[in-house]
């Protein structure tokens, strides 16, 4: 989603701005533009496209400034295009908005008919017009803005500048992040993402919703929504501006996919005791004996690592478990059951239907638990407990590293769960703990045969349609499975229940649909065998991916198989993970796809 950068001090605030809107290129966007003042004013530059496109137009008609902001836009209201890119500038000020204003087309006719004509087709530009209208009428710009906040319905993070005030920025957020950072040189940073701020803030502090705030080299005033002055506590920022290193991958999706190991050592030894042989959450508050149902709710991957988290808890715990996507649960009214825990799973912690979702299950009485990948995130703030998944920072738009951290916190956050309710003997805890911990070298493994998923692909670029079937918990990771390929390759791909084919998908096989089975070694190997057949009948071009005992002794009709090493039915999951990613990594490489970045996605989705 749209991305936010500001800056005042004493140098030249442009190449500090783009170089912030480069570290923000991952939340996906189609438009960048800066706005820079100094003593002799203010300069905008804007283009479509690619912050590289504005960078060389920086470069042709250089801006310079020692205040600015800067914005990446991920079009909502008006198409793509360097009319409808921020900043939006009316007169003597300059603005940048992530999130949507929901009332844009009556504050926009309002405008009208006090003589405004509007450039762009945003809902941004209502604001500019709106506080270019009232400074007009003689009211001050720091008067205007705390004036304009409450007439906004819907979400937004905004950064304002001012023509008369060449240092100070204007900031305010509902529902879209911001945060604000400074250092020992007296400069003031603002980013609706901390990597923004990386290695430039040492402390930073992240508004609360309604809060806003005026800042100026020498001073930063914070004020809530009532416009009362608030003190604020600044947190010390340790992100450092290396993560933004690609480390000699070709792209942040490979090297975040070779982490994967890493990630599931680090959550195990994070969350598992090898001595006493104990799994322990310190930041659930909750005790699991005295919930009689969990709801989990996500969007996109996080809600497939739900999923499979679904039959998890079910199987072992015997906690009976509904799960939702998030749009969906928020607005259907849903009735939270007395007793009950409420997972809410993201990788970016600000995810708008999620976060609201989750406040819908807070304010109806459920326990409601964040578990996210970014601790300082609003879902991490406001829920009733928080567990962290330890994948790192995840830059890469298509989330990898992040699913399989997932998938691991959960994985031992049932072996908690089943502990606790007497569900599993500390034997058997033991026992599925061991072949977790297995998993990071099997994960290394699938890796290091990285070259067969690299020829595979060659095989499969060219398809149209494609289909992932699978059981169990390999349902939702045949959900993953497409979701994963057709946000990088842009194929079609479906993710379908592999007993659901015969309910009408399977009209789809024909020898030009590769259909992609994840059958690991478990109980219902057989069982996705059947299915395979059923489709080999009808020419379909099969794909096998499981053990590689299974793939050796089967004597069925597929193309190709994928042999992964052999794993413990609960671990399937997060094992089988990587081969898909592969996959589709290779897949989209070999069409010249940008893998990190696909065409209309964002990484932060901070609006509904
Ligand atoms: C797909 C992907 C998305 C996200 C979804 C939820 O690769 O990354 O489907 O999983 O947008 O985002 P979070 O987890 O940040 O709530």
């Amino acid at each position: 989603m749209c991305g936010i950068v500001g800056f005042v001090g004493k140098r030249n605030a442009t190449p500090l701005l783009i170089e912030g809107l480069k570290r923000l290129e991952y939340r996906g966007y189609d438009s960048a533009g800066v706005a820079v003042l100094s003593v002799s004013g203010m300069a905008i530059a804007k283009t479509k496209g690619k912050v590289s496109a504005l960078d060389a137009e920086l470069a042709n008609h250089p801006i310079e400034g020692t205040a600015g902001i800067a914005h990446t836009r991920w079009a909502t209201h008006g198409a793509p295009e360097q009319r409808n890119a921020h900043p939006h500038r009316v007169g003597q000020i300059a603005l940048v908005h992530n999130g949507i204003i929901e009332n844009y087309a009556a504050l926009k006719m309002e405008m009208i008919e006090r003589g405004a004509s509007f450039l762009s087709d945003t809902d941004t530009e209502v604001m500019s017009q709106w506080l270019h209208d009232r400074c007009a009428q003689g009211v001050s710009f720091a008067e205007a803005f705390g004036m304009m906040l409450p007439l906004l319905h819907g979400a937004y993070a905004i950064v304002a500048l001012h023509e008369d005030e060449p240092d100070t920025l204007y900031v305010a957020r509902k529902g879209s992040p911001m945060v604000v950072g400074t250092n020992d040189a007296q400069e003031c940073w603002v980013g609706s993402d901390m990597l923004a701020l990386a290695g430039y803030a040492t402390q930073g502090y992240y508004l609360a919703d309604g809060e806003y705030a005026i800042l100026q080299p020498s001073t930063m005033r914070f004020f809530a929504a009532d416009h009362t002055p608030i003190q604020v506590t600044m947190q010390s920022m340790n992100v450092g501006a290396e993560i933004h290193d690609k480390q000699g991958f070709a792209h942040f999706m490979l090297k975040e996919i070779h982490e994967q190991p890493d990630v599931i050592r680090k959550t195990l030894s994070h969350y598992y005791d090898h001595e006493t042989q104990s799994v322990h959450f310190e930041g659930l508050t909750l005790d699991p004996t005295t919930i009689s149902s969990i709801t989990m709710v996500a969007c996109g991957t996080s809600f497939y690592a739900a999923q499979v988290a679904s039959y998890w808890f079910e199987q072992i715990t015997h906690i009976p478990v509904r799960i939702d996507i998030a749009s969906e649960y928020r607005y259907r009214h849903p009735i939270v059951p007395k007793d009950s825990a409420a997972l809410f799973i993201s990788q970016s912690g600000e995810t708008a239907d999620t976060l609201a979702a989750m406040r819908y299950a807070k304010e109806h009485g459920a326990h409601t638990i964040a578990l996210v990948n970014v601790p300082t995130s609003t879902m991490a703030r406001e829920a009733d407990s928080v567990i962290r998944t330890l994948a790192g920072a995840e830059i890469g738009v298509a989330s990898t590293k992040a699913f399989v951290a997932q998938l691991t916190t959960l994985a031992a956050l049932v072996l908690y769960f089943g502990g606790a309710r007497s569900t599993l003997s500390s034997e058997e805890t033991a026992h599925l703990m061991h072949h977790l911990s297995g998993v990071a070298e099997q994960t290394q493994q699938v890796l290091d045969e990285k070259m067969h998923y690299d020829r595979l692909a060659l095989a499969l670029m060219y398809a149209r349609d494609m289909l992932f079937i699978g059981r169990g918990t390999s349902y939702p990771l045949a959900n993953e499975g497409a979701l994963k390929m057709k946000e990088l390759s842009y194929i079609h791909a479906e993710g379908y229940a592999a007993g659901e084919l015969k309910h009408g998908p399977i009209a789809l096989v024909d020898d030009g649909v590769p259909i992609i089975v994840i059958a690991p070694d478990d109980a219902l190997f057989d069982k996705s065998a059947s299915n395979l057949e059923e489709t080999a009948a009808r020419k379909g071009n099969i794909v096998l991916i499981s053990s590689k005992e299974r793939v050796a002794n089967f004597h069925g009709n597929v193309t190709h198989s994928v042999a992964v090493p052999a794993c413990h039915p609960f671990v399937a999951p997060i094992l089988y993970a990587v081969p898909l990613q592969l996959l589709s990594y290779y897949v989209a490489l070999h069409k010249g796809a940008d893998i990190d970045q696909p065409r209309n996605l964002a990484k932060s989705v901070t609006v509904e």
